[in-house]
């Protein structure tokens, strides 16, 4: 999509224009950004996904103003028919996250945000809701757009506070003393976005309220340090059984009266290590890739069965909706928390795979053997799939 040209998704503000103003900084309220939206998938299905043990979902009830001990209810998926609340029950949400790892039209939604890196992005959440219902006031470390796909929700939002603290004995990290600024009451089609750390509020206004939040993640410094290590130690070739592998080696250690202190020469021989381990070419470039790349924890592929012999020729191929592809300026290209190095017409192939998630006949009859060999072990083990271009008429 071209940044500069402007979309109705964002209120006829340009990505750039979005990106320059409103990313990480401020609300934007857009009122039919997406007109004729349709939920990905209806109620029923919805709830069929909630109760599969391999799909994340919680249901949440909020007590009721009766209710003397004002104790939220949480529940974890998978969440049984029994547990349903009937169709006019009051208060209660369902949440159900990674959507797009199972369902075309949520995965399709998605592509509409892909103005934003896809490094960042998380995944797409869709929440049902009975007319009161609601997670109460809260944060999130996320960057989300709230798209409002059917029903009527009514935010309140406000901006990020210094310290703030959370309602004690909830299963729910709930805001306290939340002091919204401004409230909007969202109509299907409606969208709002909101940057990290902004707290806000929404709560269903009559029945049937369903609102898909687009996530996008930020990786937080210390858990992303301890990816790449592991990643970095992984890579950097090294047996740890190898007995001829780089040894501390402390001839010179005298005879020491404090037995239990570390010895300098130890920590200097870390420091060194991983400095090695951090300076060796392309090592971290390749890491950050594959962390990046990783598929969530509950993604499997189906692979085909019985695997054909070779790629056949003509075949055009778009890439599995769970399937993470990244490049980088190095020729690096990653796929599911694998890399690989492609040089030449196939790193331009490689990068349009990625960047369109599709190659069509031509573009794959482009790719060098040892290009198609890669592509083809992708196809067997269902990171890519077969598409058939419809003929035109
Ligand atoms: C919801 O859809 O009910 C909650 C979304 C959010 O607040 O992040
Ligand atoms: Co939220």
């Amino acid at each position: 999509m071209d940044p500069t040209l402007p979309l109705p998704l964002l209120g006829g503000l340009s990505p750039a224009q979005f990106m320059r103003r409103h990313w990480q900084k401020q609300p934007l309220l857009v009122r039919q950004a997406w007109p004729d939206v349709r939920p990905p998938l209806g109620s029923a299905a919805l709830w069929a996904l909630a109760a599969r043990d391999d799909v994340e979902s919680r249901l949440v009830r909020r007590p009721a103003a009766a209710d003397a001990d004002k104790r939220w209810q949480l529940e974890h998926g998978p969440i049984a028919r029994r547990a349903r609340p009937g169709p006019q029950a009051l208060d209660w949400t369902l949440l159900v996250q990674g959507l797009d790892l199972h369902n075309a039209a949520a995965r399709a939604l998605l592509e509409a945000f892909r103005f934003v890196p896809d490094a960042r992005l998380d995944d797409l959440m869709l929440s049902l809701a009975g007319s009161g219902g609601g997670v109460g006031p809260h944060l999130d470390s996320y960057d989300v757009f709230l798209l409002q796909v059917q029903g009527r929700r009514r935010w309140r939002v406000g901006p990020p506070v210094a310290r703030p603290s959370w309602a004690s004995g909830q299963p729910l990290k709930l805001l306290k003393g939340f002091r919204p600024d401004r409230e909007w009451l969202l109509e299907p089609g409606d969208m709002l976005y909101l940057p990290p750390l902004w707290g806000h509020d929404g709560i269903a206004v009559g029945t049937g309220c369903m609102t898909a939040s687009v996530g996008f993640r930020a990786p937080r410094a210390a858990g992303l340090a301890h990816e790449l290590l592991l990643r970095l130690a992984e890579g950097d070739g090294a047996d740890p059984n190898d007995d001829t592998a780089a040894l501390y080696a402390d001839p010179a250690q005298a005879a020491t009266p404090h037995p239990a202190a570390v010895p300098p020469a130890m920590l200097a021989f870390a420091r060194r290590s991983l400095r090695r381990s951090l300076a060796e070419p392309g090592a971290l470039e390749r890491s950050l890739g594959e962390v990046l790349s990783e598929p969530k924890r509950e993604v499997w592929f189906d692979a085909l069965d019985p695997a054909p012999a070779t790629l056949p020729d003509g075949i055009a191929l778009r890439l599995d909706r769970r399937t993470r592809m990244l490049y980088d300026r190095f020729g690096h290209v990653f796929v599911n928390g694998e890399s690989l190095h492609a040089a030449g017409r196939d790193a331009g192939l490689m990068q349009r795979l990625a960047d369109t998630r599709e190659l069509d006949a031509a573009q794959c009859r482009r790719l060098s053997a040892g290009a198609r060999a890669v592509v083809y072990q992708w196809w067997i083990d269902g990171w890519v799939h077969e598409i058939h271009p419809q003929p035109a008429n």
